[in-house]
Parts: C-alpha cells; sequence; structure tokens
C-alpha cells in the first residue's frame, strides 16, 4: 500500500489501547431522535441492500423517479437511482417556499463582532440563487456538464453560488480559500475550467484578507498549463467597496455586484439532469503528486447527505444547527449546504477563527442564535480547550447533539467536548468518512447506540465496513489486530470516480483489494478507505490514520509528495522529505527535511525561503512545523529515503536500527541537530 516500502504497514501493528466506558446518549435527546427504533437496523440491513437506500431518495423531489435503486453491472462505476431526473437547487430551495418561504436558511455572522449578521430567508436564496444563475447562463454562457471554480471564502456568496451552478446543471469545483492561487490554478486546469468566481476579499483573524491577488496567479498558472480562463468574476466582501490591492483586469475580470444588476430579479427554471450527472467536483490529496478530483453526483450524493443529515445529524425543522467547518471542504459541502438546505433548515455560516476575537465567540454565537446542533473538528476541541477549559460553562448555551470530523479525537479530548462545551446534556456522534464518500459512514445512530470516546461507532445502517490484513483477508472485529478499512458494500453518497481518470479511481480504491477484477459483482469490488483501523468486539471503528502518504493536517488531507516538491521548487534544494509530527493542537504537523546543493548556506533565510514555498504553492495550511537543512537524507542502499527514520527523529524517539543504511553515519548527525545531544 504504502509507496515507500521502509514505512510499516498499520496492517502489521497491533494495536492495544484501553477500551473506553460507553456513555449513554440522555434519554430527552432519544425521545425526540428521528432514528430511537431499533428496527432500522432490520430495514438496512445487507438482507435489504441496495433497496434499503430508496428510503433515502424519498426525501427528495424528483421530476421523474428511478427505475433502478442500484445499476451495479459495470463495477466499480456503480450507479444510483438510475432513470430518476431531479435538481439539486429546486430540492435545496424552490420546494421550500410553499409552506417555509420565510424561515431562515442561514444566519451569516460576519466575523468582526460589530458588523451585523445577515439573516436569508429561503425566500431570499431563492432570488438570489436565481439572478446568479441567470448572470452564469446569460453572461458567462455556462450551461449544463460545464465545470465552474470556486475559489470562495465563507460568505453567503458561495453556497448562493453553488446553488446557482446547480440550477443550471453546472458543475462547481470549490477551492478552499485557503488554498494557494497556484493550487487554485491546477484546479482550474484539471477541471477545464473557463471562469473562475473569486471575491476580492475576506475577514479572517481579525485582518481583511486580499484573496483577488490569487486569482490573478491562478489564471496565469492554468494559462502556462493551457488552460484559457475567460472571465473571472469577483464578488465584493462589501458590495461597492473594493478590498483588495490588485487591480481588475478590463475584459477579464467582473464585480458580481454590478453585473448583477442586469439580472435583477430574474428567474431561471431549473435544470432537471440526471441522478447519475455530476453535482461538483471536490479536490483531494492522495497518494502520487497531484490531487484527484473526486466527482460527485446529482441523485446519490443528495439523498445520502439528506438521509445522513436527518438521520445522523438528527435535524428536525425546529433546530437551529451551526457546523464549524469551512464550506471548501466535504464537511461544508455536505453538512453547510445540502445536507441542510434539503431538510429546509436554518443554519449559523460563520466567516471568521472561532477564536476571534476571543474563545468565548462560538459560545456567543451559540446563545445569540439558540444553537442546539453543533458540528466540529477535533482540532477546534483542543484549540478551544487550550485557551480556557471551563470558558463554554459561563455560557448559556444548549447543546442537544454534536459532531466530531476529520481525524481521530482522542478520549480526554472527547470527554471535554462531552462535559464542557456539551455540559454533559449533549449525545456526540463521531462520525468516520472522507471526500470520497460524501457522507458520514461510520457513527454510532445517536438514539440507538452508546457512546464510546475516541471510536467512530460501527457502520451506518446499510453500510458495511471491514478491515483487511496485508493478505486481504478480514479481520474479525475484536482481534485486536489494525488493518485497511475498507467497505464492502456500494452506497449512493460514494463519488462517480476521479475526474477524467477513471483508471486512477479503479487503481487508488479497488484494484489493490479486488477479489477478481473482471467479476460483475459488487460483492468483489470492496472500496479500500486508505485509513488504517481496527474494529472492536462491539463492532465500533477505531481509525489510527492514513496509511498512504497523506498527512492529514487539522483534518485536512494534504499530500506530502505535494509538499516535497513545492521545497523542490527553491532552487537551491538538492531533496526534500515531508514527515509527520504531533501536534498538541493540529493532531498532526508537516515537518520538512531539506537536503542543500553543495556551496548553500544553510541558514534561517534559508528556511524561510522554503517554508515561504510551501505556503505559496498549497496554502498556509501546509506551513511546516519546522524546516531541517540536513547534510544528507539517510537513505536504502537503493536509495530510497528513509522517511520513517526521519519521522521518529522528529517526534523525538530512538531512530531504531539504521546500520542497514547506505549512510548510517548521517542519522546520528541529523538526530543531534533536531533532539540535541
Ligand atoms: O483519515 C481519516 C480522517 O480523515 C480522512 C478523510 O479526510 P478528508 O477526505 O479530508 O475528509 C475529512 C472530512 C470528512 C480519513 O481518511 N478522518 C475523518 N473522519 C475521521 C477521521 N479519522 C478518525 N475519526 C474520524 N471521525
Amino acid at each position: 500500500m504504502s509507496s515507500d516500502s521502509t514505512q510499516p504497514s498499520e496492517a502489521v501493528i497491533g494495536v492495544h489501547w484501553k477500551e473506553e466506558d460507553y456513555f449513554t446518549p440522555p434519554a430527552s435527546f432519544v425521545k425526540q431522535a428521528y432514528w430511537n427504533d431499533p428496527s432500522v437496523f432490520e430495514r438496512f440491513s445487507e438482507r435489504n441492500f441496495p433497496q434499503c437506500f430508496d428510503e433515502y431518495a424519498d426525501l427528495l423531489t424528483w421530476s421523474k423517479r428511478w427505475d433502478k435503486t442500484l445499476d451495479s453491472s459495470n463495477p466499480p462505476f456503480f450507479k444510483w437511482f438510475v432513470g430518476g431526473q431531479l435538481n439539486a437547487s429546486y430540492n435545496c430551495v424552490d420546494r421550500h417556499l410553499k409552506e417555509h418561504r420565510n424561515k431562515v436558511a442561514y444566519y451569516f455572522v460576519p466575523e468582526e463582532p460589530d458588523e451585523p449578521t445577515v439573516t436569508l430567508s429561503y425566500q431570499q436564496l431563492y432570488r438570489r440563487v436565481n439572478e446568479v444563475a441567470a448572470m452564469l447562463r446569460d453572461f458567462c454562457g455556462l450551461k449544463r456538464g460545464d465545470r465552474v471554480t470556486l475559489h470562495l471564502p465563507m460568505t453567503l456568496d458561495l453556497p448562493i453560488t453553488m446553488l446557482a451552478c446547480a440550477r443550471l446543471g453546472v458543475i462547481h469545483s470549490q477551492v478552499f480559500s485557503g488554498f494557494s492561487g497556484k493550487a487554485a490554478g491546477d484546479r482550474v486546469t484539471d477541471s477545464q475550467s473557463r471562469i473562475l468566481i473569486t471575491a476580492d476579499g475576506y475577514h479572517r483573524g481579525g485582518h481583511l484578507i486580499d484573496h483577488k491577488e490569487k486569482a490573478d496567479i491562478a489564471v496565469a498558472e492554468a494559462a502556462k498549463q493551457g488552460q484559457k480562463v475567460d472571465k473571472v468574476i469577483v464578488w465584493r466582501r462589501h458590495a461597492g467597496q473594493y478590498a483588495s490591492q490588485h487591480p481588475m483586469v478590463k475584459g477579464r475580470d467582473f464585480f458580481a455586484d454590478e453585473v448583477l444588476k442586469d439580472y435583477a430579479g430574474q428567474e431561471v427554471e431549473p435544470v432537471m439532469v440526471d441522478s447519475t450527472d455530476t453535482l461538483f467536483l471536490m479536490y483531494t490529496s492522495g497518494t502520487t503528486g497531484k490531487p484527484k478530483g473526486a466527482q460527485h453526483s446529482v441523485g446519490g450524493y443528495l439523498a445520502y447527505v439528506a438521509g445522513t443529515t436527518k438521520y445522523i445529524q438528527d435535524l428536525h425543522p425546529t433546530d437551529v444547527y451551526w457546523c464549524m467547518a469551512d464550506i471548501g471542504w466535504i464537511t461544508g459541502h455536505s453538512y453547510i449546504v445540502y445536507g441542510p438546505l434539503a431538510l429546509c433548515a436554518t443554519s449559523v455560516l460563520y466567516e471568521g477563527t472561532p477564536t476571534y476575537p476571543d474563545a468565548s465567540r462560538p459560545w456567543r454565537i451559540a446563545e445569540e442564535y439558540g444553537v442546539n446542533i453543533f458540528h466540529t473538528s477535533p482540532t477546534a476541541v483542543r484549540a478551544l480547550r487550550r485557551v480556557d477549559d471551563k470558558l463554554p460553562l459561563k455560557f448559556k448555551h444548549h447543546f442537544k447533539h454534536m459532531t466530531t470530523v476529520g481525524e481521530p479525537i482522542e478520549p480526554e479530548s472527547w470527554r471535554w467536548y462531552h462535559d464542557v462545551i456539551g455540559k454533559g446534556e449533549a449525545v456526540i456522534v463521531d462520525t468516520w468518512w472522507q471526500t470520497e464518500n460524501g457522507g458520514f459512514m461510520c457513527s454510532t445512530v445517536p438514539g440507538l447506540h452508546k457512546m464510546k470516546p475516541g471510536s467512530a461507532g460501527p457502520g451506518l445502517p446499510g453500510i458495511f465496513p471491514a478491515i483487511l490484513d496485508d493478505h486481504n483477508e478480514e479481520l474479525k472485529p475484536g482481534s485486536g489486530v489494525a488493518g485497511n478499512l475498507c467497505i464492502r458494500n456500494p452506497w449512493p453518497g460514494r463519488m462517480l470516480t476521479v475526474w477524467g481518470n477513471d483508471k486512477r479511481f479503479v487503481d487508488t480504491y479497488y484494484a489493490p483489494i479486488c477479489r477478481d477484477l473482471k467479476s460483475k459483482d459488487w460483492r468483489d469490488w470492496p472500496y479500500l478507505a486508505g485509513d488504517g483501523a481496527m474494529i472492536a468486539a462491539d463492532g465500533y471503528l477505531r481509525v489510527l490514520g492514513r496509511i498512504d502518504d497523506v498527512i492529514n493536517v487539522a483534518g485536512h488531507r494534504l499530500g506530502t509528495k505535494e509538499i516535497e516538491s513545492a521545497c523542490m521548487t527553491v532552487p537551491e534544494v538538492a531533496e526534500a522529505a515531508v514527515v509527520s509530527v504531533p501536534d498538541k493542537i493540529k493532531g498532526v504537523l508537516p515537518e520538512v527535511y531539506c537536503s542543500l546543493r553543495p556551496g548553500v548556506a544553510a541558514d534561517e533565510a534559508m528556511a524561510k525561503r522554503i517554508s515561504n514555498a510551501v505556503v505559496e504553492d498549497i496554502g498556509a495550511i501546509a506551513r511546516p512545523r519546522r524546516v531541517w537543512m540536513v547534510p544528507d537524507m539517510p537513505k536504502t542502499r537503493s536509495g530510497k529515503i528513509m522517511r520513517r527514520v526521519l519521522a521518529a527523529i522528529s517526534a523525538g524517539k530512538d531512530p531504531g536500527d539504521v546500520t542497514t543504511l547506505a549512510n548510517g553515519e548521517v542519522v546520528e548527525h541529523i538526530r543531534q541537530q533536531v533532539q540535541g545531544k
């Protein structure tokens, strides 16, 4: 599995951890939960697969009902709700108007506490989505099947633009706003976008960030790679004022608020598309350098996120829900935009960092809007705990339900989340899933299962996970041995393929564990997640982390190869290796080792240049904790860099036996450099 064969595979590591005690969901929660009758497990049992998922699809409005729930005739290109037609924007907006036009869709809370909240009703959302759809169709010339790259921060313009695309059957590809212009340019090229939609700036950490510059870099980068961008649409953070130092390019760049004046009040008929059409692309890091465009469907994806939002988030019409993720990640697509809106929910959309202007911000927001469902990551939990571990208790918020996602949460942080943020009143779901999956895969059903700190639950109803050893043999639950996590069956939210690269889709997620590449039976085609995990005797999943060359920083996947190639853009760098080191807040952080060309001084300025190159190429999220400039890399006799040795040194551990290396002596030198004598 690992492309560096010196890395020990999780599959052979026996893991011993203390079994945690169960926590019982509060009776008040169970009473009101959508799923509190165990008959659901029978309905979604393997016997009733795949028809069980009709229950999710029935949450949507279809212009034409599907003929076949699952077409598995061409594995692993599984198709859901085949023959059905629908429109995602219609499902998220139009269909709610008759009875709920005045209901709040979003409270947009700007980061600056003095800036007023924008309350957007479903009626207002309808109007704005229609106007933007008219602009995209008539001004940008976009039509069904075209791709458009969005590089938008956390403001209302982002979900509105996504829904406007969906209304036309246009495929949106949103790039996380913290990613660099270069990263956006790579994605523009890969998706062949002619239109880039960006913003002039946004507020984050107390600063008004200049964002437009990244669009100029993205367009130049795409041009270099052969993809021409015809138009750049720029949303202004404050309409009428320009927040960027970087001038608009005449004939190419247009302010959205100005163009929209011509489309005021226009309505656009939603384009009904096939269930198997593509709704969006979401790029994610994998084992090779280039990010993969996970291609998600309209019908299967929307049904899956609607179902899991309803039953696992337990989102009811009267709830006020707040997911602190960024819409630029899959969590935001599924559980800020498509899932909640499909259910006509009311959500908080917060622009900035949770600790601005201070760590009480989330609790003040929760109090003010009456948030009762809260969704965040272990990184945010750790960061809030570090600032003041009693603070949330001083506020009057009451959560009935809380979610954690993105990385393993250690039991200590889980208990603090439960006792202090949740005041012991909330149920917690630890949801394991991935960009490729579309929605939650493993979690407790909140009204039916007990919780176990540090463990995501069993497979969701209808999802059947298994752990395989290195020979693809199934390790029984409770075996106490970790292995490769896989999902035995297809599910509706699953990506269709890797954009433009079916082979990579098969090779990455299926071929390594496929029982028979010629088989037309889905049972021979389990999905390989790329995580090391164990399943306990109770069926609960404990995730250890990625087994490929991917670092999960604050719940977001970064390819080590991407970071290494960014380092290599500094001409003085001869070789680069990236390892992950444990971090109290972010789980892990990348640390860089470089060897320099002969005669180059290994000084602070050089370290800074290398670090800046990473930030420029990928974004601040990938900023290395340290850059170590070393005389040589530890290598095997066949010339492979021993990342395992470097990782041990970074973690303050003993690098182990290095006598078989080509240059074992350099290891002690590096150890002293990093760890001291
Ligand atoms: O390693 C797992 C970890 O995050 C990876 C997926 O990252 P991404 O595609 O960016 O999606 C993040 C949000 C869905 C997984 O392969 N991961 C995600 N959720 C959990 C987790 N690890 C442990 N526990 C979780 N609940």
